[in-house]
């Protein structure tokens, strides 16, 4: 809905009426109505759309082919919980339906962090370029007409999985940033585009003045990503390097203005999941803005946790000492990060940042998920 203000300008010459011109309306630009607002917002991630999933298939082949074995592992019609195989399009249909249905009145933005392909290594249907591209087109258009279309952003990024190869992204302008930047069109605002290019990673106001969302790719600080650097102190062009310091900048601007923002993506940043000096300007970053950011959120792992960032960590870490690094043993990780803290009344609140990770829609390893935060 368009709202359009008309203001009257009443001329400096007013009461001579014999010099005075004409009043003059000047049109002032049609503003988007504000939205009510619901305090809601919905963080989605790791759908894992598989368009050759087959019900009644064997896990073994990635729920592809032949008639499982045994009954209770034979693919389900909605998907498999507890196993490797990625989800039915029922599955990532019926949750965008039933969060239109339930939600899209409720909420006043998303947060979408990524994985929109499926991920398995099923050698008689490999994974292409073509269909990651398909996929993400394809959830980002139901996005699109489920909330883009009522006014509520919709703020993706970039999953491990929605490259080709796995893991694999080399610092852009590449093909990469372009099909991205197409795909979505409907959710960069047009003065990220150009940045975007580079590395895609931008910010939306999701509650314009208000609140931002800074959307990460964290191809650039994940070590599974043997095509950059790191983060390496030296290497001041370094993708990484140069998206921290896009980040510091966002940050600062936000901040200036009064601001507070929702930072996401798709790799949590742990020393597990990040380079060494990724990991620290991470830290650093999220110490200092402390301020101005509201929260971390990310996917990928799967399993619905938190954890913490702490000053400690402003110390390189050797990857091989890193917790956090599988899945096996997340749960231990954390009992033991949790264990480890000081006791309440020692807490230096200023030396800890919270790390959210929310759970999948694909039910691999657990049952499908989303969460909507609520004030
Ligand atoms: C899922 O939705 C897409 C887009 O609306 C549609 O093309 C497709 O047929 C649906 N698939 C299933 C299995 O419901």
């Amino acid at each position: 809905m368009l709202l359009t203000t008309v203001l009257v300008i009443l001329c400096a010459g007013l009461f001579d009426v014999s010099a005075a011109p004409r009043q003059v309306p000047i049109e002032v630009p049609a503003v988007a109505k504000p939205r009510k607002l619901h305090g809601r917002f919905l963080h989605i991630t790791d759908m894992h759309p598989d368009p050759s999933y087959r019900a009644k298939t064997s896990e073994e082949t990635a729920c592809h082919r032949k008639k499982g074995k045994k009954k209770k592992n034979r693919a389900g019609y909605y998907g498999v919980p507890y196993s490797e195989c990625d989800s039915p399009l029922r599955l990532t249909n019926l949750t965008l339906d039933f969060i239109e249905k339930k939600w899209a009145s409720e909420i006043d933005f998303v947060i979408w962090t990524g994985d929109n392909a499926r991920h398995d290594n099923d050698r008689k249907l490999p994974r292409t370029p073509a269909e990651i591209y398909d996929l993400n087109r394809a959830v980002a258009s139901k996005m699109t007409a489920v909330f883009t279309s009522r006014g509520i952003s919709v703020v993706p990024s970039l999953g491990n999985n929605d490259v080709w190869p796995h893991n694999i992204m080399i610092p852009g302008p590449n093909s990469i940033t372009n099909e991205f930047g197409s795909i979505w069109k409907a959710f960069i605002p047009f003065p990220h585009l150009q940045i975007f290019q580079r590395g895609a990673y931008y910010a939306v106001e999701v509650i314009p003045d208000f609140v931002a969302v800074i959307s990460l790719n964290t191809m650039y600080f994940y070590d599974s990503n043997k095509a950059v650097g790191g983060c390496e102190f030296k290497d001041r062009d370094d993708a990484g390097n140069l998206q921290f310091d896009w980040l510091e900048v966002q940050l600062k601007g936000f901040r200036a203005r009064g601001m507070q923002v929702w930072i996401s993506g798709h790799v949590p940043p742990s020393p597990g999941n990040y380079f060494p000096e990724c990991y620290v300007r991470y830290v650093e970053l999220a110490l200092r803005f402390q301020d101005t950011i509201l929260g971390h959120l990310y996917g990928h792992m799967n399993a619905d946790h938190f954890f913490f960032l702490e000053a400690d960590d402003l110390d390189i870490v050797e990857p091989s000492t890193s917790p956090l690094k599988g899945q096996q043993d997340l749960f231990d990780t954390l009992l033991a990060d949790f264990a480890a803290m000081p006791k309440a009344k020692d807490i230096n609140l200023d030396e800890f940042a919270v790390i959210n990770v929310s759970p999948s829609v694909v039910p691999n390893p657990y049952l499908p998920s989303f969460r909507v935060f609520s004030l």
